[in-house]
């Protein structure tokens, strides 16, 4: 009886502890993804040489500071996508899990629908100049992964 308590207890600590590091449902957020985004950045997030960003194993960087928590449901694509703010929570948790689990920051707090609907309008304008700001102080912290250029 102890045992199957401590047993419960354990299964229950581990499921709480998967929910809250994989926020996500990741059948809507493939969804999203396919509808929204994909078109541009390509199945698996390589994007287009010269044209559009990789969002593999950079997102993850740029997440771990405030202003590049906000940029990324500021550009253009995201801020102005038909997803709503719950969806877009969803598809940007499932980026980063997926795609960008090397970089994701430990302990990284999953972006709510609340969080995207105070921050994500309006678009950002200039995003080479809030993106060109956002890896310079990446590279002043010693991470020289994300490319100036895509
Ligand atoms: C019409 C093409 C297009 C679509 C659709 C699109 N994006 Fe983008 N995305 C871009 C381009 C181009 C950039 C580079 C910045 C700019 O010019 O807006 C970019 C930049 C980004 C960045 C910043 C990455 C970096 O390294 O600077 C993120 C994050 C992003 N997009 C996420 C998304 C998400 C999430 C979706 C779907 C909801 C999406 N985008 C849809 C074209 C697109």
């Amino acid at each position: 009886m102890k045992l199957a308590g401590v047993v419960l207890l354990t299964a229950m600590a581990l499921h709480a502890a998967a929910a809250s590091a994989e926020a996500y449902d990741a059948v809507q957020a493939r969804q999203g993804w396919v509808l929204n985004c994909m078109g541009c950045h390509t199945t698996d997030g390589s994007g287009i040489p010269g044209k559009v960003p990789a969002l593999r194993e950079s997102l993850g960087h740029f997440v771990a500071m405030p202003e590049g928590r906000e940029f990324v449901m500021r550009v253009p694509g995201a801020s102005n996508s038909a997803l709503s703010d719950a969806e877009l929570a969803n598809v940007l948790n499932w980026v980063l899990a997926t795609m960008n689990a090397s970089s994701r920051p430990v302990g990284f707090r999953p972006y709510t629908a609340e969080e995207i609907s105070t921050h994500r309008r309006p678009a950002l304008t200039d995003v080479a100049k809030a993106r060109m700001g956002l890896v310079k102080k990446l590279q002043a912290n010693g991470i020289t992964t994300v490319p100036e250029h895509y």
